[in-house]
């Protein structure tokens, strides 16, 4: 019997070891390596070689665990070090994480963009709602209540997507002799104001390849994250949070979680001049 299903190959980029505890002292290996950009590429490289679809980055900001006998994983900034790793590599997506708790959904917004804008269009982002307590620490903050959790990260995604969606395929006109650059009027304000986020928008650059990076969401429920590109300017988005070329999408949670209260509203706040 054949099948025309097909096995998805992602691989974990976590530091200059690889991913396993204690493979920092497996025969032959470097420890110089820990913090090596060139070792990150090397593996990037092999797995691009090797035909995986992706490359995975956690993110866990805190120093957790045995650190007298293990190493800290996923010690670099996911999105600087896929910058290095984007550069050196042609096909192969990324998956890189971003915590819906702690970050701001215009910074999220702004920085995977840029790698999907200097990848060609191999961005895709891993939400997810972070609960560890260490890493909370790290932002001077509390765990908040897993409701207001999910909560900010329903509004954190619909805000993140609509800001990608936000400039229309044809805004850019750069027309040198007309003294044209933009057509302001291919610019959609965002304007949604959440409980716990908000952002006026529009985006700051054109839509690189006319995609958007790729996104995954921790259980929002399926109408949200479309009816957010919907209200700002869906006729022209090619798909909600999909990108037509390599960037894959990772799956956060295999798990139903509480429905978000709320979809953030529009704000009567009008696009700047
Ligand atoms: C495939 C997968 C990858 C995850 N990667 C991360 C990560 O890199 N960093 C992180 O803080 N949490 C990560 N999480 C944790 C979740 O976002 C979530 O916080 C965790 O499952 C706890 O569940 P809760 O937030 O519903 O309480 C991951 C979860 C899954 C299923």
């Amino acid at each position: 019997m054949t099948t025309d299903r097909k096995l998805v190959l992602g691989m974990g980029l976590i530091d200059g070891y690889g991913g396993l505890h204690g493979a920092w002292r497996a025969p032959h290996v470097d420890p110089g390596t820990y913090t090596d950009v060139d070792a990150t590429v090397r593996h990037a490289r092999a797995a691009e070689r090797g035909k995986f679809a992706f490359l995975f980055t956690p993110d866990f900001p805190a120093v957790r665990g045995d650190v007298e006998h293990s190493t800290i994983n996923n010690l670099m900034d996911p999105l600087i070090q896929l910058t290095a790793v984007a550069r050196e590599t042609t096909n192969i997506g990324f998956v890189a994480t971003g915590s819906t708790t702690f970050q701001e959904p215009f910074n999220t917004a702004r920085q995977f963009k840029a790698l999907d804008v200097l990848s060609h269009g191999r961005a895709g982002w891993n939400a997810v709602t972070t609960s560890d307590p260490a890493v909370a620490a790290n932002y001077g903050r509390p765990v908040a209540e897993r409701a207001e959790r999910y909560q900010r990260a329903h509004e954190a995604i619909q805000i993140v997507q609509a800001l990608w969606g936000s400039w229309q395929e044809d805004a850019w006109i750069k027309d040198q002799a007309a003294n044209r650059f933009i057509d302001p009027t291919r610019l959609q304000p965002v304007n949604l104001q959440g409980q716990y986020v908000a952002s006026r928008g529009p985006w700051r650059s054109h839509r690189r390849n006319r995609v958007s990076p790729s996104s995954s969401r921790p259980a929002a429920p399926a109408r949200t994250s479309c009816r957010s590109r919907a209200a700002t300017r869906a006729a022209s988005s090619p798909r909600c949070g999909r990108s037509r070329r390599r960037a894959p999408s990772a799956s956060s949670c295999g798990t139903r979680h509480a429905k978000p209260a709320a979809t953030p509203t529009r704000s009567s706040t009008s696009q700047a001049s």
